[in-house]
């Protein structure tokens, strides 16, 4: 189960972790490739942080075996540290001091040089854009800065493995986006990535394979692709000429298609989301029938779009219920 040979950085069979009657993770089993970013999407306590924990040999699994890299995590904790990084919800740096004092500190005790640590983290508070409030204090840091300064202090030496735990969870969009970017930027120098959210589109733009983790689980697991593709075709959106017409219109599109139809707060527009099951047809072609069939009955159609489902809409479908549930409001 070498790097080598199985091309994965993260390979776990059955992990379980247990907190006294919560089972925190309950059997989880990962395959994540190398070089790339690997997204675990789940809501908040899904098992997210327990799982990384283990990975990153903070914590022991109950059950169930994890390599990195082809190393025991409980066996070979040793090497596994050696070639793993990890930033989120708990990182290393220093309130009270500055964005170059944290920097510069924590390549020193990574073993850099004087010069060559100084260095390092004016090419990262540059490359972060933090130059300029690297003489201040991190207390006085925004959150967003806050969140870029840790992935900063995680990956002093490049690692191997980066976890990112949550990384923009709290962050307004902008914030967000340059969060983002630095993932991308990391990813490209070859880490892997191994990036917990709980934002379905940050899944979506930033991982290639997702698994899906609720109550300890993992629900789903496949490339984004994959996942719409097991809940649904896609959707069709129109826009009709005429909004008198939307009801006959409706009516029209649930006799062709296999598919959930509801109309949208703009009174000329309808979405049609298509299901699985009852056609062999590709989305492009269900689309197309209805098309002609909406023509057929006088039905002008001004503008048609077909789009796949929302990875909200894979949630939702997978688990019965969103990602903003509380647990106990959905069991009760
Ligand atoms: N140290 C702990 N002691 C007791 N319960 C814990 C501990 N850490 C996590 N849990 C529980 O385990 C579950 C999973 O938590 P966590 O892994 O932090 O989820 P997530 O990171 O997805 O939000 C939650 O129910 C949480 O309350
Ligand atoms: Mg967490």
């Amino acid at each position: 189960m070498s790097q080598q040979t199985s091309g994965l950085a993260i390979e776990t069979a059955g992990l379980v972790k247990t907190f006294g009657d919560t089972r925190a993770v309950d059997g989880v089993d990962l395959a994540v490739p190398t070089g790339t970013v690997y997204g675990v999407l789940g809501p908040n306590g899904a098992g997210k942080t327990t799982t990384v924990k283990m990975l990153a040999t903070l914590l022991r699994p109950d059950a169930g075996q994890a390599h990195v890299f082809g190393h025991d995590v409980v066996r070979e904790a040793d090497e596994v540290r050696g070639r793993v990084s990890l930033t989120g919800q708990y990182a290393s740096v220093d309130e009270d001091l500055t964005g170059t004092e944290n920097l510069v500190l924590l390549a020193r005790l990574l073993g850099h040089g004087k010069k060559n640590a100084r260095e390092r983290a004016a090419q990262l508070l540059e490359a972060f854009g933090l130059t300029e409030a690297a003489g201040k204090q991190v207390k006085n840091y925004s959150g967003g800065m806050r969140r870029r300064i840790d992935i900063a202090a995680s990956i002093l030496n490049t690692p191997d493995l980066l976890f990112l735990d949550e990384p923009t969870t709290g962050l307004d969009p902008r914030s967000r986006n340059q969060v983002w970017e630095i993932v991308r930027a990391v990813v490209a120098q070859g880490t892997t990535v191994l990036l917990t959210t709980q934002y379905l589109d940050e899944a979506d733009q930033l991982a290639s394979r997702i698994a899906v983790i609720d109550r300890g689980r993992v629900i789903a697991e496949g490339t984004k692709g994959e996942l719409k593709a097991s809940v649904g075709a896609g959707s069709v959106h129109l826009r009709l000429r005429d909004a008198e017409q939307r009801t006959e219109a409706a009516d029209v599109l649930r006799r062709t298609l296999d598919a959930h139809v509801q109309p949208e707060p703009d009174p000329v527009a309808l979405t049609a989301r298509l299901g699985t099951a009852a056609s062999d047809d590709t989305a492009a072609e269900q689309a197309a029938r209805a098309l002609g069939e909406l023509a057929r009955a006088g039905i002008t159609v001004d503008n048609f779009s077909l789009g796949q489902p929302s990875l909200d809409e894979v949630f939702l479908a997978l688990t019965g219920h969103d990602t903003q549930a509380p647990k106990d409001e959905v069991a009760a």
